[in-house]
């Protein structure tokens, strides 16, 4: 590349997760809800386990306490190498008790330079940007450095919408779930800056569209590729 700027090398980002037909991820308060099925769930598990690493905000850590693990008694074949799982978390309100706190398998969490926490050893920090949000390029190049090629972005609102418009995803896929879950609390599919006209919005196209359970899977990639998006690698 003569003369040019070599894009730092960052891991593939592919971002998912199920919605309502309202656009919805959870619950009126956040609470969670059971969109998907178990064709997706089990879809949801060969993700985590071929990306190698799972990534969610502390508000998702908060809200439902995920393990991020694989559960591989849903999957067919051997067991594999478990994920590495990862949480933001710019001003250090992960809880201790969090499960992804417990030890199980490597866990990092992203902070930052405004970050004054103590986390338990059982997890690694990585520190990216100045503050207050984790600056999600330099956490994607320092993830590269430490050998992680794939990340899934599992959410939640603020996570999803922070890597659209930072134009750092490569892939993303909704299922989207026969329920309406209404009302004007229940979070959509992506949090953020508002949108105020079309120059605005995110767009992304439409590789494929498949019947799942009793909802539709869609597969998208970004309209504009990002720069120095590396190749996928399932
Ligand atoms: N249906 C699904 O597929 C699905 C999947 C996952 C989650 N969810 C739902 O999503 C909801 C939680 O979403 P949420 O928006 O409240 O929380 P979130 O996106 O999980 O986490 C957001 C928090 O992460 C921290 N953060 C640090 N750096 C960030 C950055 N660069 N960009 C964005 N956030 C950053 C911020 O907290 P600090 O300022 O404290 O650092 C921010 O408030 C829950 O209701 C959960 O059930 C649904």
């Amino acid at each position: 590349m003569k003369g040019g700027h070599r894009p730092r090398p960052r891991p593939f980002v592919h971002v998912n997760c199920a919605i309502s037909l309202d656009g919805r991820l959870a619950f009126s308060g956040g609470r969670r809800a059971p969109l998907s099925g178990p064709r997706d769930l089990a879809r949801v598990q060969r993700l985590r386990a071929e990306l190698g690493a799972v990534l969610v905000g502390v508000g998702t850590v908060i809200l439902d306490d995920p393990s991020l693990r694989v559960h591989w008694e849903l999957l067919d074949g051997p067991r594999g190498a478990d994920p590495v799982r990862i949480c933001l978390d710019g001003s250090g309100r992960l809880p201790s008790d969090a499960r992804l706190l417990d030890g199980s398998q490597r866990t990092i969490i992203a902070t930052t330079r405004a970050t004054h926490r103590d986390y338990p050893a059982t997890a690694e920090t990585l520190v990216a940007g100045d503050g207050p949000e984790v600056d999600l390029a330099q956490l994607l190049g320092s993830l590269w450095e430490a050998g992680v090629r794939g990340v899934l972005v599992e959410g939640g609102a603020h996570v999803i919408a922070s890597f659209l418009r930072a134009s750092l995803v490569d892939r993303m896929t909704v299922y989207v779930a026969p329920v309406v879950i209404g009302g004007v609390t229940a979070p959509s599919m992506a949090a953020g800056p508002e949108s105020h006209s079309s120059d605005e919005w995110v767009e992304l196209l439409r590789e494929s569209v498949e019947a799942l359970d009793d909802g539709v899977l869609i597969r998208l990639r970004p309209r504009r590729p990002p720069a120095g998006s590396p190749p996928s690698p399932l």
